[in-house]
């Protein structure tokens, strides 16, 4: 158990925002309710052996009838803004025609719920649950995806815009391209390994489109939600290093230097991508407000070890890719085998800010978060999740450290509000500061929820 930190936490600037994170598949259920059609995870989540517990998101956490729970929960933190993502199929339930008003409804309900609450809405227009429609046609691999987005863009913003102060076009499309296409871990389970990078144009693509449709819809300050991880080269050799900056090449740089530079990082690269990438990279590289980054833990990469498939946090990586995934030793570890390296946080922002200069636009902490299956106690009902709190305490001195060293960092996003479905681990792994029973749905919060509450209140 990790010993209180008797140095109190830095103050954070007064207008600092302090959120919670969703998304719609992880919690909401209520899979074909109000006219909501199929999302490439729904069909996913039925394939046998694909969810680790076997299980699918059908109540997830019920967040759909609970949602008004689930805001006075928000409120008794006092968080200023809340992030979620608003479910594409139930928007478009067939990924194109008619709008679905009653799916549009639920998100005008949500928002005014929030509004009233003083809790600023951050919605995210895609966070993985891509209707099967158009992932039975090719989903990401195809540029119509990116263009039909743009479409459920408009009609989202269309809708909401006027009570929304912070947009987040798509969530996380380096996991989406390499979990979901390249390595077949995630919805739709394609094993397409480099063959996958067409579906990271087109979600970079769909950014863009993105950004253009919410901005002719009258949205304001517009971002993305983009994963980074800080890459440690396993040794000091030419072969080690080679590997570690190719996948800090695929996982940072790919998905990041189009948004912000308007160059993909490699011209070999770009060269294997369809369509017409040079006119694209105008659209891709369209002025953000600004930008989310989600971090967990950096990863160490070295030269791959032929005949000896390794494995990061459940996922299983081929032995024939030109790099290896290794354990990073000397720190603790979350429940998901995930190393907490707080410090991570303040060498990604540094380094994003020294790659990035001042093309990085103002930076929000879009999700940071731990797995831990603390649960309640069975006689006084309390959750004592001593380390999630060590965890954020220990993120949060890092991000003051980064600010300190000149990173504009204007808010943090814990993930997650809520224990909820996590993808291909179902619900094994627990992110929330407040604990759910799947068995009654009831909400317990956790002595780190107490610990936010506390953490926001004080900065006041
Ligand atoms: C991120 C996802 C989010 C959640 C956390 C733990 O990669 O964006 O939905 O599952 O990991």
């Amino acid at each position: 158990m990790p010993a209180p930190d008797p140095v109190p936490l830095p103050r954070f600037p007064a207008d600092f925002l302090w959120g919670v994170s969703t998304s719609a598949f992880q919690i909401e259920g209520s899979p074909a309710a109000d006219g909501r059609g199929p999302s490439s995870w729904d069909a996913f989540t039925r394939e046998p052996g694909r969810i680790r517990d076997g299980s699918h998101a059908d109540t997830a956490t019920d967040h759909y009838r609970r949602y008004r729970e689930d805001v006075a929960l928000m409120a008794g933190l006092g968080v200023d803004a809340y992030r979620f993502s608003v479910s594409w199929p139930r928007v478009l339930p067939d990924g194109h025609g008619p709008i679905n008003a009653r799916g549009l409804d639920f998100y005008d309900r949500l928002v005014d719920e929030l509004c009233t609450r003083g809790i600023a809405p951050v919605p995210t227009l895609f966070h993985w649950d891509t209707p099967l429609a158009l992932e039975e046609r090719g989903g990401w691999l195809e540029r119509d995806t990116a263009e039909r987005f743009a479409a459920y863009a408009s009609a989202v913003a269309e809708r909401l815009a006027d009570r929304v102060p912070m947009w987040i076009t798509i969530n996380e499309p380096a996991e989406v391209t390499l979990l979901g296409y390249g390595l077949g871990e995630h919805a739709p389970g394609r094993q397409l390994v480099f063959d996958a990078l067409p579906a990271a144009h087109h979600q970079l693509l769909a950014h863009g489109l993105g950004v253009q449709a919410l901005r002719a819809a009258g949205a304001r300050r517009i971002g993305v939600a983009a994963s980074h991880s800080p890459v440690w080269a396993a040794g000091d050799g030419h072969a080690d290093r080679a590997a570690a900056d190719l996948y800090d090449l695929l996982t940072n740089r790919l998905f990041a230097d189009p948004i912000l530079t308007g160059a993909y990082p490699d011209e070999g690269l770009a060269a294997m991508l369809p369509g017409p990438v040079a006119e694209d990279l105008r659209t891709i590289s369209a002025p953000l407000d600004w930008y989310g980054v989600n971090y967990y833990n950096p990863m160490l990469v070295g030269a791959p070890e032929p005949g000896t498939p390794t494995a990061f946090g459940g996922i299983g990586i081929p032995a024939d890719l030109p790099f290896g995934i290794r354990q990073i030793d000397g720190y603790e570890q979350t429940d998901f085998g995930w190393p907490v390296v707080p410090d991570g946080l303040r060498e990604l922002l540094v380094g994003l800010r020294e790659r990035y200069g001042d093309r990085l636009p103002p930076l929000y902490i879009t999700e940071n978060g731990c797995s831990y299956g603390d649960a309640p106690d069975p006689v006084t009902g309390r959750v004592a999740d001593a380390r999630r709190i060590a965890y954020h305490e220990g993120h949060l001195r890092a991000l003051h450290r980064a600010m300190e060293q000149g990173v504009d960092v204007r808010g943090y996003f814990i993930w997650s509000i809520l224990d909820n479905f996590e993808w291909a681990e179902g619900y094994r792994q627990r992110f929330g500061l407040v604990h759910v029973d799947y068995a009654t749905l009831e909400r317990t919060p956790k002595d780190s929820y107490a610990w936010y509450r506390d953490v926001i209140e004080s900065g006041r």
